[in-house]
Parts: C-alpha cells; sequence; structure tokens
C-alpha cells in the first residue's frame, strides 16, 4: 500500500505564479524584450549555479549577500562549492570572460530570470525573486551611463508609471574611496560610543556601510561624516557632470544622494537608483551603476562596464497600480464534438486552424453538448465550433459565435469545413 504523503507547501518566500498572472508575466517579458532590443541589447542566459568563489570575490566579502544570503552548498556528488546567483553581474562577465566575448568589440547584453537571495520575506522581498539584468560591457561611458538611465525613463513612461524618482551618487575610483575611506574611519572612531554592533563590525572591514545604517541614534554621526564627493579628483568629476549634462539633456531630473552606496561592492564612479514610495518598504525597482574593475577582478582583461537590474517582482506590482489586469482568453476557437469519429475529425480540424493561425483547444474527452459549451464559454472563446453526426456527414460544421457577435449576424450558422478558417479569422 501507498504511504499517504503529507501535502507540501513551497518554500517560503519563492512564489508559484499562477495562469492568471502568468499571463501579465509574459505580456510584460514581451514589452521588455522589445524595449532592449529598441537599444540594441541581446540576449544572454547564464546558469543559475556557479562556483562560490565567482560571487565572494565578485559581489565582495564583506556585503550582506555573500555574507548572510547566499544559497550555497556543496555538490555531494564532486564536493564542489556552489552557489545559486544571487544577482547576474558576476556570471554575465564570466561568461564574457570565458568565451572571450569583448574580444572585438563591446557588448550590449542582457538577461532575465530567477535569483536567490536568503532575505525575510515581506512584500516586494522574496527568496526567489526575478531580474532583468541588463549589461554594457567593454564601454567606458559617461554616455553609456546616461543612455542607460534614459532608456529606464523611456520603460517607465511605455509603462505608464509615474512617482518613480532616480537618485544619483559617483563613489569615484578606489584610490578616491581608500582616501575617504580613512577620513571616514577617523571619524567613526571618534563616535565609536554610539556604534551599534553591525557599525562595530564594520567600522574597519565596511566602513562606507556603516553610513548605510537605519538606527536613528546613528543619524547626527551619519551626516557629519565626511563625503566622498569632497575626495573625487578631477576625472571623476567630469564622468559625472558628464552624466548629469546628459540628464538635463533628456530632460530626466534626479536627486543626488551621497548615502547612495549599493550593497554590492563592485562599483565605481556613476552608482543609481530607482525609487518609489508605491511599494512600501520596499521601494527601489532598479539598481546599478559602473564596474570597472570587475572584469580584471574576475581574471580577464581590463575592460570598462556599466549595468543595472529591474526588480521585475516590484516593477510588476507597481505596473498593475496603474494598469487593471484585462481577462484574457484561453483561446480563440472552443471546438465540441459528439461521438468518437467527429472527435477524431474535431482533431484534424483544429490543426488545419492552427495552420491558419487561430488558437484553438478541442474539448478533451466526452461529455453532453451542453457541459461542453460550459467550458467553451468559461475559456473566453469569441467562437465554438460543433463537430456532430450531422455536421460530418454534411462535411460542413456548427460555428456559434460566443461574445456579443449574435447581433451582428446570426448567433449559429453552418459553414462548410473548407471555409471554416476565413470564416473564423473574419471575427476572432
Ligand atoms: P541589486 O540592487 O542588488 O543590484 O538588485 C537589483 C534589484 O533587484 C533591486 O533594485 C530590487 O528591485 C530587486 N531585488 C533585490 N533583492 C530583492 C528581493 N529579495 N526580492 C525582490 N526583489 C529584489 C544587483 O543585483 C546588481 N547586479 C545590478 C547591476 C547590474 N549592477 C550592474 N549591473
Amino acid at each position: 500500500m501507498t504511504q499517504a504523503f503529507q501535502k507540501l507547501a513551497a518554500i517560503r518566500g519563492m512564489n508559484d505564479v499562477l495562469p492568471e498572472a502568468g499571463h501579465r508575466w509574459e505580456a510584460f517579458e514581451a514589452l521588455i524584450r522589445d524595449w532592449l532590443h529598441s537599444y540594441g541589447y541581446r540576449n544572454m542566459r547564464p546558469p543559475v549555479l556557479e562556483h562560490t568563489r565567482l560571487f565572494t570575490r565578485g559581489i565582495g566579502e564583506v556585503t550582506d549577500i555573500v555574507e548572510k544570503e547566499m544559497y550555497t552548498f556543496t555538490d555531494a556528488l564532486n564536493g564542489d562549492s556552489l552557489t545559486m546567483r544571487p544577482e547576474f553581474t558576476a556570471g554575465m562577465v564570466r561568461a564574457t570572460i570565458e568565451h572571450n566575448l569583448l574580444y572585438e568589440r563591446p557588448q550590449r547584453v542582457y538577461a532575465m530570470g530567477p535569483v536567490f537571495r536568503h532575505e525575510r520575506p515581506q512584500r516586494g522581498r522574496y527568496r526567489q525573486f526575478h531580474q532583468i539584468d541588463v549589461e554594457a560591457l567593454g564601454f567606458a561611458g559617461p554616455d553609456v551611463d546616461a543612455e542607460m538611465i534614459v532608456m529606464l525613463a523611456r520603460l517607465w513612461r511605455r509603462l505608464g508609471l509615474a512617482d518613480i524618482r532616480l537618485e544619483l551618487n559617483s563613489l569615484g575610483q578606489p584610490d578616491e574611496r581608500a582616501a575617504h575611506r580613512a577620513a571616514l574611519i577617523a571619524h567613526l572612531e571618534r563616535h565609536r560610543d554610539i556604534l551599534d554592533e553591525d557599525g562595530q563590525r564594520r567600522l574597519y572591514s565596511n566602513p562606507l556601510r556603516v553610513l548605510d545604517t537605519k538606527n536613528p541614534a546613528m543619524q547626527e554621526m551619519a551626516d557629519s561624516a565626511p563625503r566622498l564627493s569632497d575626495f573625487l579628483g578631477e576625472a571623476s568629476r567630469a564622468h559625472l557632470q558628464g552624466v548629469c549634462e546628459r540628464l538635463d539633456d533628456a530632460g530626466i531630473a534626479y536627486r543626488m544622494n551621497p548615502r547612495l552606496v549599493r550593497g554590492l561592492d563592485y562599483y565605481n564612479l556613476t552608482v543609481f537608483e530607482w525609487v518609489t514610495d508605491r511599494l512600501g518598504a520596499q521601494g527601489t525597482v532598479c539598481g546599478g551603476g559602473r564596474y570597472d574593475g570587475l572584469i580584471e577582478l574576475l581574471g580577464g582583461k581590463p575592460a570598462p562596464a556599466v549595468g543595472f537590474a529591474i526588480g521585475m517582482e516590484r516593477l510588476l506590482d507597481l505596473w498593475g497600480q496603474s494598469q487593471a489586469p484585462e481577462p484574457v482568453p484561453e483561446c480563440q476557437v472552443y471546438i465540441v464534438h459528439q461521438g468518437e469519429a467527429a472527435q477524431r475529425r474535431a482533431a484534424r480540424v483544429a490543426e488545419t486552424l492552427r495552420d491558419a493561425g487561430l488558437s484553438v483547444i478541442v474539448h478533451a474527452g466526452s461529455a453532453g453538448f451542453k457541459s461542453q459549451f460550459k467550458r467553451a464559454d468559461a475559456s473566453g472563446a469569441r467562437a465554438a465550433v460543433i463537430l456532430g453526426g450531422d455536421e460530418l456527414a454534411s462535411g460542413s460544421a456548427g460555428v456559434k459565435w460566443l461574445r456579443g457577435d449574435a447581433q451582428q449576424g446570426e448567433a449559429q450558422q453552418q459553414v462548410p469545413l473548407d471555409q471554416l478558417a476565413e470564416v473564423l479569422q473574419s471575427k476572432v
């Protein structure tokens, strides 16, 4: 006897997308691809699993992601340490180096798919979520930095989104950050008594992140800390100015946010986030920036790069607030039938209708006409095609219009099978 199986639920923070929402995802993805193609971006699909070292090296040892959010496990078959990607950039760069993609020319590439972070789930924050990841590899900017931001503004317009704002900062270059860091550590040391546990722990390992604190008792200390912008050299300032001028050209408003540091270590110069108040606590829809050192850090020939990622769940949530989802039919034509001969005929007729570009469901199994028509109606089809003994004998099919087309013509008509596709196409 089979043992009873205890019903399982999905893993916390990992959501099912059910058919109704599935359609919205598909429509959204189609729109996104269109938008990416209009800027010349080409698709890449790196694997979900990578060697753990790629992320610890690429994202940085002392980041929330690497310290506590990665799904890492030992491959029991060979002892390798593997990690489910917590973001795309490191994998995209690994693939670029491995396949020598920058040998001939720079590349505009994108990827879309699930990423994994072990965070505390809440609205807009999941353990499996989806990103649209966009990378311009081998471009020094600032033109491409600005183009990416302009491109995002176009997407928000296309989705009809208002209330989404741009925050911008420059992280300068490593030597500028080192000088700033020394000054910052001195500042933090002077306020050591008010640092919380995270602050103490990060004082020397990642002092910049200490300023990212949400702790009210540390705000004043954070506000009065030395600013990186005062340590930027001429080239870094010029780069930032180049980005800002181009944003002004495009009429895109932004707020300079010196506290914007991002949670991944690979950035330099331009960093940005698009934020909204309409999503509760998880309001960052998109984040990105320049990472000129990462390709070399991961073993490639030095090359500059810039990119961003959009959180798809967050953007879909926002899109849903501006656009009521329309119910979507499962098919255009639903075929009902009576008797085995008619059922087999229906399967063949359906294939010819699909040849003509129609989407068709053939009622599966056998049932009375009444319950088949109920299903036809529930499917959202514009027309039901009826195949019974009479129709088979006469080489025709009945066509019943299901969605208010009755007024325009007859509610039901007989159509010779060889004209069926044409008649249906004219109305569905
Ligand atoms: P990120 O800021 O870590 O950047 O993530 C990008 C976006 O993913 C966030 O702005 C947010 O919308 C979404 N996101 C992050 N965590 C979650 C979560 N737990 N649940 C739902 N959505 C989430 C990166 O990942 C960089 N790789 C972006 C990049 C590409 N930089 C350069 N190129």
